[in-house]
């Protein structure tokens, strides 16, 4: 038995020794070597017979090998389907010149690890709109992450809304899916200024947008816009959940978290109103206070205090002339004003809805404090209307409590 499990522990590890010269072991000059050989060959096609040269210094010109003799390059073809190349050494650092074809000239250069084909994508040698065209794809790309299909729009507006391609129809967004594995994402036009959407990997609209020099896919990575983002207290990255959201390309993204009891909690405060025996009739407040400002106050834009001012308001009607079910009232109203509020994504952030910062009117909404959804994140908090802020500033903790930003808690 013992045996056995040698025989096929040894068997596997030949398995391993035999894929082992797969991964090509790359001295410390080939990626030098490939890049040098990459801006060589950028420069040879800027050259013409007459280019000026020194004697002596060969290169490619229009795919031929060429050599300087007296301050002249004097070319001779490559033979058929060759074509005249800078090449990596392999074995030292440095380049040679040679005939080659151009598929196997692409594999050796990329084979040191420098990315960008034969002639490289540098700087230099980009065109002038293409890292503008990076960014404004960066630019639809954060953008679209806070467009729902209710989002308003314009006629004939493209966007990607909820991974899908969308099209504005009659003010409202129409979205048809991409096709599985895919996503719809704004990419960077390569020959031209401007952008696409297009659906695409997640990988390949990466890579795209990375050639252009701007980063990520929403501009995340863009040092300038990474050291701008509001930066969580470490307790309270400590104090991250399992589904949690972190600002990060690999992890993927909660679009938004919308509860679905929203039009329930409404109508919960509704029906008591309606039987209350008030005055239904000025300004309508069951319908008001409930199903319109009531359902307002709880999605993620709306100011840090509606949901409380609408507390209020739904308790100034249960003390007012005639009301039978004051305090079933009252009790309905203090539920409502702890119930969560929506929270959006917003540049691969979920952040904690900010709390009101002034007093209620009414003393039973004194301590009552507005829940956050499982899901948000504790450290950051804002909403499409409020710049992200972090955990510690004003409107991170309920009005009378202080942050303590070394334990992430409000006191
Ligand atoms: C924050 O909490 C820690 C631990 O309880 C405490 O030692 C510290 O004094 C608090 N800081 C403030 C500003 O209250």
């Amino acid at each position: 038995m013992r045996f056995t499990s040698f025989a096929i522990i040894s068997s596997s590890l030949a398995v391993l020794v035999a894929a082992g010269p797969i991964v090509e072991k790359r001295a410390s000059f080939s990626l030098q070597n490939g890049k040098d050989a990459q801006k060589l060959n950028a420069k040879f096609s800027s050259l013409s017979a007459s280019s000026s040269c020194q004697s002596g210094e060969v290169a490619c010109i229009k795919g031929a090998f060429a050599q300087c003799v007296n301050n002249q390059f004097v070319t001779t073809p490559c033979s058929g389907g060759l074509t005249c190349v800078a090449l990596p050494l392999v074995n030292s650092p440095g380049t040679s010149i040679t005939c080659d074809t151009e598929q196997d000239a692409a594999d050796r250069i990329a084979r040191t690890g420098a990315s960008g084909g034969l002639r490289g994508r540098d700087l230099e040698s980009r065109a002038s709109f293409t890292l503008q065209n990076g960014r404004d794809a960066q630019a639809l790309n954060r953008k679209f992450q806070s467009l729902n299909a209710n989002s308003a729009c314009q006629e004939g507006e493209n966007a990607c809304v909820n991974g899908g391609f969308a099209q504005c129809v009659a003010g409202k967004f129409v979205a048809v899916p991409c096709n599985t594995g895919l996503t719809c994402f704004a990419l960077p036009l390569v020959l031209s200024p401007g952008t696409s959407l297009v659906c695409d990997t997640q990988a390949d609209a990466q890579a795209r947008i990375a050639a252009t020099g701007a980063g990520g896919i929403f501009g995340r990575d863009e040092p300038e816009l990474e050291a701008r983002a509001a930066k969580a207290p470490a307790a309270c990255k400590a104090k991250k959940r399992e589904d949690f959201t972190e600002r990060s390309e690999d992890a993927p993204l909660v679009r938004r978290i919308a509860q679905t009891d929203l039009g329930a909690v409404a109508q919960s405060w509704q029906d008591l109103c309606l039987k209350s025996g008030g005055d239904l009739q000025t300004g309508d407040p069951c319908v008001q206070l409930a199903g319109i400002n009531g359902i307002n106050a709880l999605l993620a834009n709306a100011d840090p205090c509606a949901q409380q001012d609408n507390a209020d308001a739904m308790i100034k009607f249960a003390k007012s002339k005639g009301i039978k079910n004051k305090q079933a009232l009252i009790d309905n109203a203090i539920k409502y004003a702890k119930h969560p509020r929506n929270a959006l994504n917003i540049n691969g952030v979920v952040p904690s809805t900010p709390f009101c910062q002034r007093a209620p009117k009414n003393a039973e909404l004194k301590g009552v404090v507005r829940a956050q959804l499982n899901g948000v994140d504790p450290g950051l908090f804002g909403a499409p209307n409020i710049a992200i802020f972090p955990f510690g500033q004003a409107g991170s903790c309920p009005f009378g409590k202080t942050p303590n930003t070394s334990t992430c808690t409000c006191k």
